[in-house]
This record gives C-alpha cells, sequence and structure tokens, in this order.
C-alpha cells in the first residue's frame, strides 16, 4: 500500500471525466483500491476519488468516522463505490459548506439534494443499491461529482461564501453548524 499524491485544482486531470471500470479489471484495481482509502485516511479526507490520485477511473472511496476536518458530519462506515450513478429522490436542496483535499484552503457553499438512490459496484464488483440523505447526500454528490470532472467551485452559486479554512470557522461555522444540526436531526444524516 502506498500513499498518493493528491492533484489540486488547476491540474487537467480533475477536470477529466473518468472511464467506466470494466468488470475484467476488478481484481486489478484491488491493490489501486487500498492506496485511495489509504490515501483519503492520511488526508483526514470525508472522501476521494480516484481522479484526485492522477488515476482517471470511475472509483471513489467514502468514509466519516469523527472527521476532524469535518467534525458536525455524522459517521459513514467506509464505502467504496466503482462506477456510481446517483438518481435524486427528491426535488430538496439544502446549501452545503463544502471543503476538497484538491482545493487547497477553501470552502463554499453549493447546493445539494437532500436524498439520492445509489447504485454501484462495490470493490469486488457486487451490485449495491441503497439509498442516502442529508450531509451524507452532499458528502457522495460531492465525489461522484469528481468522476465527471467536476469540482465543488463549479457549483458555488454565491462566490462571496468562499472562505478560507480559517475564516470558515472564524466567521460561518457556527451557523452552518446551526443549519447542518437541523439536517441530521431531520434525516438522521
Ligand atoms: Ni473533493
Amino acid at each position: 500500500m502506498a500513499i498518493r499524491k493528491i492533484a489540486t485544482v488547476g491540474h487537467p486531470v480533475l477536470r477529466q471525466v473518468a472511464r467506466p471500470v470494466a468488470r475484467e479489471e476488478i481484481a486489478k484495481i484491488q491493490p489501486f483500491i487500498d492506496d485511495l482509502v489509504e490515501t483519503m485516511h492520511d488526508a483526514n479526507g470525508a472522501g476521494l476519488a480516484a481522479n484526485q490520485v492522477y488515476e482517471p477511473i470511475r472509483v471513489c472511496a467514502i468514509e466519516v468516522r469523527n472527521n476532524p476536518r469535518y467534525p458536525y458530519k455524522p459517521n459513514i462506515p467506509l464505502t467504496i463505490l466503482v462506477n456510481p450513478e446517483l438518481t435524486p429522490t427528491t426535488d430538496e436542496t439544502f446549501m452545503n459548506y463544502e471543503g476538497c483535499l484538491s482545493v487547497p484552503n477553501l470552502r463554499g457553499e453549493v447546493r445539494r439534494f437532500t436524498g439520492l438512490r445509489v447504485r454501484a459496484w462495490d470493490r469486488h464488483g457486487n451490485d449495491l443499491d441503497f439509498e442516502v440523505k442529508g450531509l451524507t447526500a452532499g458528502t457522495f454528490q460531492h465525489e461522484v461529482d469528481h468522476l465527471d470532472g467536476k469540482l465543488f467551485l463549479d457549483r458555488v452559486e454565491d462566490t462571496r461564501t468562499l472562505a478560507t479554512w480559517a475564516d470558515f470557522e472564524r466567521h460561518h461555522m457556527a451557523a452552518f453548524v446551526e443549519r447542518a444540526k437541523a439536517l441530521v436531526a431531520k434525516y438522521g444524516a
């Protein structure tokens, strides 16, 4: 296993639409998935998409376990998605204050659906089909956006919400945490 380098905003790999993984490749990409998870843990990410570590294939990892970067996020067990497809289950949206390992020291508000159906393969090629809600749905949308060459920056509707991490904590976090708590109370996620 190895910790990989994370591409930062401006690198073209982040703008590439990642290609689907073929079933025959599943065995071959297992060491890569281990690296992806190890790199996500090392960087305290809530998720990491393959193209963020310079592999433009449709694989992402998501896990939240008492995350120091996002202390208000409910835990999410380690989830590997291969060839994920997200379908909103509602028109309802919320404004999520997001950050990204590929966009150092910047956060901003983006609109996310509050409910999604997630269809994908797990790391072994088994079918996954489940629903996610609330803040957790925001995390899934952020990661799958990466596989489509999109960054949260593209979805910031009001650039005045952009903030460094220190300024987020100083000026925006308290209000956002209140909204986040309300979402968690409503959706349990
Ligand atoms: Ni990201």
